[in-house]
């Protein structure tokens, strides 16, 4: 049957279909085993039996039914590049490897030396506006902001709601280390929720948003809970899409913070969760993050649900493609996530990292493929020109080989050796899923420290977070594992202090040790038997492959960005050549400008060439201390339960 029917359906001339509404969402440090489809087959011990109980994700479950589940889906091992990667429809190798702070700018580069994607690559939203897509973001950006053109404005999208950086509070919006990992250039004083339409751009200033009252308010599913305001931006653009125009489809990015640090929740989730974990027979949840955790991941499936019932509700869902992915696998630091039972987590190149719950679902997934599973490779990336392609609409990014051909023909550039912006290298993927027909089958270059060329993976180098986690995790052995210095601590590459690395640990081995590092040296090669000339072959093609690299120096986090900021109310957005971009603000009072002018001083004075190293070493001489003292996660006794995450016991620097 499946040969008689694959050549039909490869033959579907993509022309004769009405493009269909795209609704994509994309999940934040999504665990593997956080996904209700991927417990189903749990075994029967007790562990694995209470795994299954504490998980539930029914709406996710009912939509991975009815469509495709994506069983071998890539992303980079963290968030930006992974973003970038999306956004631009190139390997995050070829857009952007790194997590810069937002606030980074290289005044050697006009091109590329700012966080996130170089300015002169096309965002997929740009592209599906040529095709006559509405194009609309909500929710976590993270792929610059440093000029509008980096903004989400600046990439194609009509509207937006959300935030610039990696994280931030879900209640009161603003950078907190505990959402960030990192002190920046701004001391972490700055908010970070963001808008534009047709008429406004800058900061969100409506004062339920942003209200300090939000913090207390953890009782029911309040107004100011991030992810609530995210929902209901969400419905709104569905319930205002104008279906009278086909020619019109609707292009939705629906972006959650959920299921990033900090672990926070309205407090009535916990309620549903422990009585669901009941009602499946399972006993209480024994740790605070994976208590949280999972009562987030339910509120995620439940505002997939509201979405999907309001494509319904307004007769859209027939001609719906729904696209799902994690950014990266679930961080194990701990922070509530298990990729069970794969190995690793977010920050490094095993499965558990790179490797991500994804699926296709909608009325436009083809009625004969519906439940089914699709296990060719695909690469986050290849969103782009999938979509594109089902748009209607040339994938090659023409405005990228024209900056090339300007940093080829400008000897001032030339001179700087700055890198050319690699073309998309997205691979269609929509016949392939609806045909069965794997399209990506030659080596994926993963990492500079990874290439997968299944079923075969070389990994090399240090990896940190490289363990497996059991079907409970984390649980009361990873708290005590910390209590005696055994790690998990969060690995090094993200913990900074105006973009220099914050130790957690006095002495490198030690670092190594609790960030839960294995080396790899020349290469850990992954399910081969014919071990030594594969090795040999693939290190070889990373070697060669690390060659096309695309890692410019994005320079330094800049004062001039919070400078930006305060006046536009103490909240993140683009900082050059940015006067245009922003929408009037409303005056300030007396006492707002003393107290701007006063940061302002602080924070230059900071930032100075003086204080700054001072500051650094400062931070960075205690900061293993503060590493080691920190109660990360606690283990909770049969009925108590964390009030918040700061109960739970996360580190509160
Ligand atoms: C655009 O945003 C501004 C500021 O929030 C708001 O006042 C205005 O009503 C919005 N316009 C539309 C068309 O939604
Ligand atoms: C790159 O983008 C910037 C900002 O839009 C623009 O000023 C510059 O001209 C572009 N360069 C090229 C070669 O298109
Ligand atoms: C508990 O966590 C440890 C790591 O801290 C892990 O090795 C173990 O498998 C977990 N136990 C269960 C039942 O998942």
């Amino acid at each position: 049957m499946a040969f008689l029917t694959l050549p039909l359906l490869a033959l579907t001339p993509l022309v004769a279909q009405a493009k269909p509404h795209v609704l994509f969402i994309l999940a934040d440090d999504y665990g593997w085993g956080n996904m209700g489809v991927h417990r189903r087959s749990a075994g029967s011990t007790p562990e694995e039996k209470q795994g299954k109980a504490e998980v539930h994700t029914p709406n996710i479950d009912a939509l991975i039914d009815e469509g495709i589940l994506l069983e071998r889906h890539y992303t980079y091992k963290i968030c930006s590049p992974t973003r970038s990667s999306i956004q631009s429809g190139r390997l995050a190798v070829h857009v952007n490897p790194v997590n810069s702070a937002v606030t980074s700018r290289n005044y050697n580069d006009p091109v590329s030396g700012y966080a996130g994607i170089p300015r002169n690559m096309t965002g997929i939203a740009e592209k599906l506006r040529d095709g006559g897509y509405r194009t609309h973001i909500v929710g976590k950006w993270d792929a610059g902001m440093a000029t509008p053109e980096h903004s989400p404005k600046g990439r194609g999208y009509e509207t937006w709601y959300g935030y610039y950086q990696h994280a931030n509070d879900y209640w009161h919006k603003s950078t907190v280390f505990m959402a960030t990992g990192e002190i920046d250039a701004c001391l972490n004083r700055m908010k970070d929720l963001s808008m534009h339409n047709e008429t406004y751009s800058g900061p969100v200033r409506d004062a339920i948003s942003l209200s300090a009252a939000c913090q207390e308010d953890e009782e029911s599913d309040p107004g100011c809970y991030e992810e609530h305001l995210f929902k209901e931006q969400v419905l709104k653009i569905i319930r205002n899409h104008d279906t009278a125009k086909p020619e019109n489809p609707l292009f939705l990015f629906y972006s959650f913070h959920l299921l990033h640090t900090p672990l926070q929740v309205p407090k009535a989730w916990l309620e549903k969760l422990h009585k669901l974990v009941a009602e499946a027979g399972g006993k209480r949840i024994d740790s605070g993050l994976r208590l949280l955790y999972a009562a987030m991941t339910l509120y995620m499936d439940a505002a997939i649900g509201e979405a999907v019932n309001a494509l319904k509700e307004k007769k859209m869902y027939d001609n719906t493609l729904i696209i799902f992915t994690s950014d990266n696998g679930g961080p194990i630091y701990p922070a509530g996530a298990s990729n069970y039972p794969l190995r690793g987590g977010k920050y490094n190149d095993w499965e558990g990292g790179v490797r991500t719950n994804a699926w296709v679902s909608g009325g436009f997934v083809p009625a004969q493929r519906r439940g089914a599973k699709f296990d060719g490779i695909i690469n986050a990336a290849d969103w782009y020109g999938t979509l594109t392609e089902l748009a209607g609409v040339e994938m090659v990014d023409h405005k990228s080989e024209k900056a090339n051909a300007f940093l080829k023909a400008n000897a001032f550039l030339k001179e700087k050796g700055l890198p050319l912006l690699h073309p998309v290298d997205s691979i269609p993927q929509w016949q392939a899923i609806i045909s069965n027909a794997p399209a990506r089958t030659g080596p994926m270059h993963l990492s500079s420290q990874a290439v997968l060329q299944w079923p075969y993976k070389l990994v090399t180098g240090k990896q940190a977070m490289s363990a497996w986690q059991g079907p409970l995790y984390p649980n009361c052995s990873t708290v005590h594992s910390l209590e005696d210095r055994n790690g998990p601590l969060p690995p090094q590459q993200d913990m900074k202090v105006f973009g220099e690395p914050l130790p957690v640990a006095e002495t490198p081995a030690e670092v190594d040790r609790q960030t839960w590092v294995i080396d790899c040296g020349a290469g850990c090669l992954v399910n081969v038997e014919d071990y030594a000339k594969l090795l040999k072959s693939l290190q070889e093609t990373l070697e060669s492959m690390n060659k096309e690299l695309f890692n410019p120096d994005r320079g330094l986090d800049r004062v001039e960005a919070c400078e930006v900021a305060i006046e536009q109310s103490r909240t993140f957005g683009p900082f050059v050549d940015s006067k245009e971009f922003y929408s009037p603000a409303p005056p300030k009072t007396l006492l707002e400008q003393v107290e701007d002018a006063a940061l302002t001083a602080v924070l230059r004075k900071a930032n100075s060439q003086t204080a700054k190293p001072l500051l650094i070493a400062a931070v960075q001489t205690i900061s293993p201390k503060v590493f080691a003292n920190s109660a990360w996660d606690k283990c909770l006794a049969p009925e108590s339960e964390p009030q918040s995450f700061l109960d739970a016991g996360i580190v509160t620097v």
